[in-house]
């Protein structure tokens, strides 16, 4: 008898996955890793990074989730009692992930409204940091809450638990069959605008141009793997808890497929998208791009408020779509997000699906609300920074290794995939998993150490975006450790026994 929570189609279950894939890091995060790390150039160590990383470990999450049917926790307890730590670190990841994921959708929902009237005015820079955000003077200082900032964040909540308190088939798949062909939609209108902008062969001549002597710096393959993790979703146990609820009889290797195909073309208009409009900015202002282009925050918030700007004729509607696009694929990427700490708790103390969703996606709101004081974007970004580099792309690298080298699982898992896929994998999945990825990965952490605490009291390599060595050792190290001491004493709790018993149900 299976009682366990199911997507109610294929297409629901491919939906989801892509809806957490596709998300922030998608539209604003992507076009500029691209263009920093050799524009053209960065293709060849990004298609290597999804080739060989992206959608083998894809796979393999998929498998996992579906072999052993449960909450990643709990999946990777029973592939070995000993992995069950991995499975709540990632839990935890996940969990600070949502706290900050959720403040920039509330952003985006803010921005989306300014778009009618272009509310930011000509300085948009000063608007973002100064009238919207209210920024405390100094790194560290909290300040007072923000309202505007609070009250979408609220709004933001609001309605990613109300999606999860109508559980898997009634929330999330639902949810996803509306917002991602509504983004789809929504997108392909605004790439065709830019495209169509004056300039906008400049922004793509930019952005494709390529700069070979960048493939020889190790940095641009670090960069490359470390996008392709928080892109596709995967090494935050998400993909493990949204496949334990694909029914017996499902496909793997060929949902993995396309889910990572179908994450990268997204990925790719929105770069053409950003950085056509970037072009068109770059022509009006008679400037070069690389002078109109910015990181993160400062792209999404600043620059492009000033392209809307600028637009002839309903910039407006450009604006709402854009805004909105984003807000769209943050929520399908929170929904996941929150479904993994969601799917953890109620299973590990034996709760019901309401109760989980109330504690942890309670405890997450609460928490979020730090980002919404006037310091909030300072601890936003040593954050996002930290659980990126030490949290999802280290926890990736234990997973693997433990996983091909420690708990020689590569066999049964590969068994159990070629068993119900249409395409079967063969030396290379293993070849990837048991030797290309540790080794990048291996060598990303090794480097990303040294630049982050060796390095750290050196003044002229200087810290993370320049913040003091204090503010990166609390908030940023201090967040990186503590999801692994969290993880470690969540697996001391044993399961109940009725969870323990039932094994293998796949
Ligand atoms: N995969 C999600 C993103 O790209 C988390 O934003």
């Amino acid at each position: 008898m299976e009682n366990r929570a199911q997507w109610g189609t294929r297409a629901g279950f491919v939906l989801a996955a892509v809806g957490s894939a596709v998300g922030l890091g998608n539209i604003w995060r992507f076009p500029y890793v691209a263009y920093e790390n050799g524009g053209g150039a960065f293709f060849l160590p990004y298609l290597f990074a999804l080739l060989t990383a992206g959608i083998p470990i894809l796979i393999m999450e998929f498998t996992l989730g579906h072999k052993y049917r449960g909450s990643a926790p709990l999946s990777f307890f029973r592939m070995n009692k000993k992995m069950e730590w991995v499975g709540w670190w990632q839990v935890a990841v996940a969990f600070v992930i949502a706290t900050y994921y959720s403040v920039i959708i509330g952003w985006a929902l803010s921005y989306t409204i300014f778009s009618f009237s272009k509310e930011w005015g000509e300085d948009t820079g000063g608007f973002l940091m100064g009238e919207y955000l209210n920024i405390a003077a100094t790194p560290g200082e909290f300040g007072s809450i923000v309202p505007g900032v609070f009250i979408p964040l609220v709004i933001a909540w609001v309605i990613t638990l109300g999606i999860l308190f109508k559980g898997v088939k009634k929330g999330i798949e639902k949810a996803n069959k509306i917002f991602i062909p509504t983004l789809v939609v929504m997108f392909i209108i605004i790439v065709i605008r830019a495209i169509t902008l004056e300039g906008a062969t400049v922004g793509l001549e930019a952005f494709f141009q390529p700069n070979w002597d960048s493939i020889w710096d190790g940095k641009v393959w670090v960069a490359a793997y470390g996008h392709i993790f928080f892109s596709l979703s995967i090494g935050f146990a998400i993909m493990i808890t949204y496949s334990s609820y694909l029914p017996k009889k499902s496909d793997i290797t060929n949902n993995a497929f396309i889910t990572g195909f179908a994450n990268s073309g997204f990925e790719l208009l929105a770069g053409i998208g950003v950085f056509a409009a970037l072009g068109f900015m770059a022509t009006q202002a008679n400037l070069p791009v690389s002078e109109v282009a910015d990181a993160g925050v400062g792209l999404a918030f600043a620059v492009f408020p000033q392209i809307i700007n600028e637009i002839p004729v309903f910039g407006e509607v450009f604006g709402v779509l854009f805004f909105l696009s984003l807000v769209f694929a943050g929520f399908t990427s929170l929904i996941s997000i929150c479904e993994v700490f969601v799917a953890g708790i109620q299973e590990k103390f034996n709760i019901s699906r309401n109760k989980a969703v109330l504690f942890g996606g309670g405890a997450a709101s609460i928490i979020s609300i730090v980002y919404s004081t006037q310091g909030g974007l300072f601890f936003l970004d040593v954050a996002d920074y930290f659980i990126n580099q030490f949290g999802i792309a280290l926890a990736g690298l234990i997973e693997v290794v433990l996983i091909a080298w420690v708990f020689k699982q590569l066999n049964p898992l590969q068994e159990h995939a070629n068993g119900v896929s249409d395409i079967r994998t063969g030396l290379w999945w293993k070849i990837c998993l048991s030797v290309i990825t540790p080794v990048v990965l291996g060598y990303m952490m090794f480097d990303l150490l040294k630049q982050n605490f060796l390095q750290q009291f050196d003044t002229e390599s200087g810290n993370y975006g320049s913040y003091t060595d204090s503010f990166i050792l609390f908030p940023g190290a201090f967040i990186a450790v503590a999801v692994i001491v969290v993880g470690v004493l969540l697996s001391l709790k044993k399961w109940s026994k009725s969870t323990e018993e039932k094994k293998e149900v796949g």
